[in-house]
């Protein structure tokens, strides 16, 4: 909200560039960020990866051959591997396994070529960035636009990382100590799936933290054997209670907010979002993009003749339920 006018914060929600603007360029570069900070976002959104030297950088996973050309660089042939992360095989290279100065000699590429068909046209040009790249670049271009840009870090696979030796809170908190990032009323909230990694970050810093819930009912905590709690636990009164004790949000997948049927029809919105204010809890759903469209095209809301079947009418319906961000 602007200074000087009157609109209350709920007029108007929080945009978050997801993946920076990952529909116009290669996601998690310095070029979809700043691009989507042209285009007007709030907070650019990183996902948190570490390199062998314990450096934060954005990738979407550790797993980066989709995400970088590291296949075509015979050097590093040999470090193709198999790992188990979050109980998943998963094969390829991986970011923990490289040096940032090795990381820095590949190209990140497009890792949705065939829905993002137009951003395979900057494949090659880009590098994998870091997380206080990232920050300074937040902070030159909204220096040049005289407003506050900020930074939406998840961390990705923290339990995974931490039991290799390569725990993400201890850097995380470093870069955030050492730029001045550690208040909650920072630029920054760090938001993850995993609840033992919010938890340490309430205990060690005091920036916001949002709790993602995932609509699958898959563990909360992926080393927590034998806990049979789930995101829909989570998301119950109590669990959203809990979750007010570490946390200042939920990021719920939008299909916790408004559920579909077996066939994908819409159902009625859940109480999510009434009950996590009820719990003292913003609510930053994701994700809203073209490619992964919520309504059909014919698709209303409620008599409004000028709701459309698009991802305007997505926002529109998901800020009406009352969402934050
Ligand atoms: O902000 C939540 C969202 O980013 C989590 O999912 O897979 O898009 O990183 P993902
Ligand atoms: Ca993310």
């Amino acid at each position: 909200i602007e200074e000087g006018t009157s609109a209350r914060a709920s007029d108007r929600p929080i945009v978050i560039a997801h993946r920076g603007a990952s529909g116009y360029r290669p996601e998690h570069t310095l070029e979809s960020y700043r691009l989507a900070i042209r285009m007007g976002t709030d907070f650019i959104e990183p996902d948190l990866v570490t390199t062998r030297d314990g450096v934060l950088v954005a990738r979407h996973e550790n797993e980066i051959s989709g995400t970088t050309d590291v296949a075509a660089h015979p050097e590093f042939a040999g470090r193709r591997t198999t790992k188990t992360i979050d109980g998943v095989s998963v094969t390829g290279w991986f970011t923990e396994d490289f040096t940032l100065a090795e990381l820095k000699t590949l190209r990140a590429e497009e890792r949705l070529p065939q829905v993002r068909v137009t951003n395979t046209a900057y494949d090659g040009r880009f590098e994998v960035p870091t997380l206080q790249e990232i920050i300074d670049l937040a902070r030159a271009e909204g220096q040049a636009r005289g407003r506050t840009i900020g930074i939406y870090p998840e961390t990705k696979h923290p339990s995974y990382f931490a039991s290799i030796g390569l725990p993400l809170e201890k850097p995380l908190v470093a870069v955030l100590q050492e730029n001045g990032l550690t208040r909650k009323s920072s630029p920054v909230v760090v938001q993850s799936f995993e609840t033992a990694n919010l938890r340490e970050l309430s205990r060690l810093i005091d920036v916001r933290l949002i709790q993602l819930l995932d609509a699958a009912g898959r563990p909360y905590d992926f080393t927590a054997a034998g806990d049979a709690r789930t995101y829909q636990d989570l998301a119950s009164p109590a669990g959203l209670k809990w979750i007010a004790r570490y946390a200042d949000g939920i990021g719920p997948n939008k299909n916790l907010v408004v559920p579909r049927d077996a066939a994908g029809n819409l159902l009625a919105p859940t109480d999510l979002v009434r009950d996590a204010h009820r719990a003292g809890l913003v609510v930053h759903a994701w994700t809203f993009r073209v490619e992964n469209q919520f309504l059909p095209a014919d698709f209303r809301i409620g008599a409004d003749p000028n709701a459309r079947g698009d991802i305007t009418s997505e926002y529109e319906l998901f800020f009406r339920l009352g969402l934050d961000g």
